[in-house]
């Protein structure tokens, strides 16, 4: 077995602490580390059930800070980046866009050029995976799909950014001919999720009896993929792809945010023995998001017929591990439900 020294960045967060997980356990033979800034957004304790694998190291640092990332890579000699850090939520970025462009963009860029001069032209066996979103394609109005070559649309600072970042990891592959690959998921779901976003934050509330706030008329459709699934999609990807290539990734899965709530709302009511129809009376329409994008939707088809990827769980499954997670793991959402949050929730939710 070849023995790899890989980076993966952001790996505190959501989708990271599966990608950690998912590559600790399963290549003894490589050593991850894990670089991670721990942002409100990064959490440790995702990943406390493989920290003492002798396979897996955790540095904090910022991928922004130039010398930081020449020390590490100094430090480790990395064979491969799979890089996840970032701002991810789309209304922070309404009320904030420089930390998006600087960690998204900037960010970035000095990833990439830390591994162009670290690898300097010898890129055999090396792969730097830049983890993006759908949203840079826009939002879709009249059916269709996301394919790999619908021309970006980004509509808001988080998407501007996230786009920006792609370009730069083709412009880096293009002038410098660094081995890259991208990929474009879908809404992901799942344990670990950070509780400002609509399923864990309508979960939370469920079980708290808050409202759940639902913004605009709650018509605005995603397509939904379990985490987990995202993570083996990055294996796969990490370990198959052409050079150079894009894959998007998709659960086939979509739902209007009402119709997604009020699921919900069903499930819980059966988990927590309420009476059915309890839990929907939480639904509370507020202010629309500015920008709202009004649907994304997934074309995986590349994906899945190169790389013989397919999502492993239906979204029923999957919710249901996810509500059971969240319903034994109160101790992790008490811990990141914290003062300051609600302070964010009375200012980023104004009721009707
Ligand atoms: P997240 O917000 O849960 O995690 C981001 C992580 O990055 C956190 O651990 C945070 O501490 C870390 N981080 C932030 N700034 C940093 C910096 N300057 N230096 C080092 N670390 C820093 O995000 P997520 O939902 O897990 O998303 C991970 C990646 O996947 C992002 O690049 C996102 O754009 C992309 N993505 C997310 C989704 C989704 O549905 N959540 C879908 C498609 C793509
Ligand atoms: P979110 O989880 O923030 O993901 P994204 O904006 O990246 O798609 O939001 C998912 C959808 O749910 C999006 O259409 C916005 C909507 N939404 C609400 O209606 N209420 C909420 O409280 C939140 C956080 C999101």
């Amino acid at each position: 077995m070849i023995k790899k020294t890989i980076l993966i960045t952001g790996g505190a967060g959501f989708i990271g602490s599966h990608v950690v997980r998912r590559f600790v356990t399963e290549y003894p033979n490589y050593t991850i580390v894990n670089l991670d800034l721990l942002t409100y957004a990064g959490n440790l304790e995702n990943l406390k059930d493989i920290e003492h694998k002798p396979n897996y190291i955790f540095e904090r640092g910022d991928i922004a800070d130039i010398d930081f990332v020449h020390q590490l890579f100094q430090k480790y000699a990395f064979d491969g980046v799979i890089h996840l850090a970032a701002e991810s939520h789309v209304d922070r970025s309404i009320t904030d866009p420089f930390s998006f462009v600087r960690t998204n963009v900037y960010g970035t860029v000095v990833l990439l050029n830390e591994a162009k001069n670290a690898w300097k032209g010898k890129y055999e066996g090396k792969r730097f995976y830049h983890v993006s979103t759908d949203e840079v394609y826009g939002s879709l109005h009249d059916g269709g799909f996301f394919v790999e070559t619908t021309p970006y649309d980004p509509q808001s600072p988080y998407s501007a950014a996230k786009a920006s970042s792609d370009h730069f990891v083709r412009a880096y592959a293009n002038t410098y001919k660094l081995p890259i690959v991208i990929s474009n998921c879908s809404n992901n779901y799942g344990p670990n999720h950070f509780p400002e976003k609509l399923i864990p934050l309508c979960i939370n509330n469920i079980m708290n009896k808050k409202p759940l706030p639902i913004y605009g008329k709650g018509e605005n459709v995603r397509d939904w993929l379990y985490v987990v699934d995202h993570a083996r999609a990055i294996d796969v990807i990490y370990h198959n792809a052409e050079l150079g290539e894009t894959y998007n990734i998709g659960g086939n899965n979509e739902w209007t945010n009402l119709n997604l709530v009020k699921k919900l709302c069903e499930i819980m009511d059966s988990k927590l023995g309420r009476a059915p129809g309890e839990s929907a009376q939480l639904i509370t329409f507020v202010t629309d998001r500015a920008g709202h994008d009004l649907r994304y939707a997934i074309d995986s088809t590349k994906l899945m017929s190169k790389l013989g990827w397919k999502p492993s769980v239906t979204f029923e499954q999957g919710l249901d591990i996810t509500v059971d997670w969240y319903l034994q793991n109160q101790e992790w959402l008490q811990n990141v439900v914290s003062g300051n949050y609600e302070m964010y929730y009375e200012t980023m939710y104004k009721q009707r």
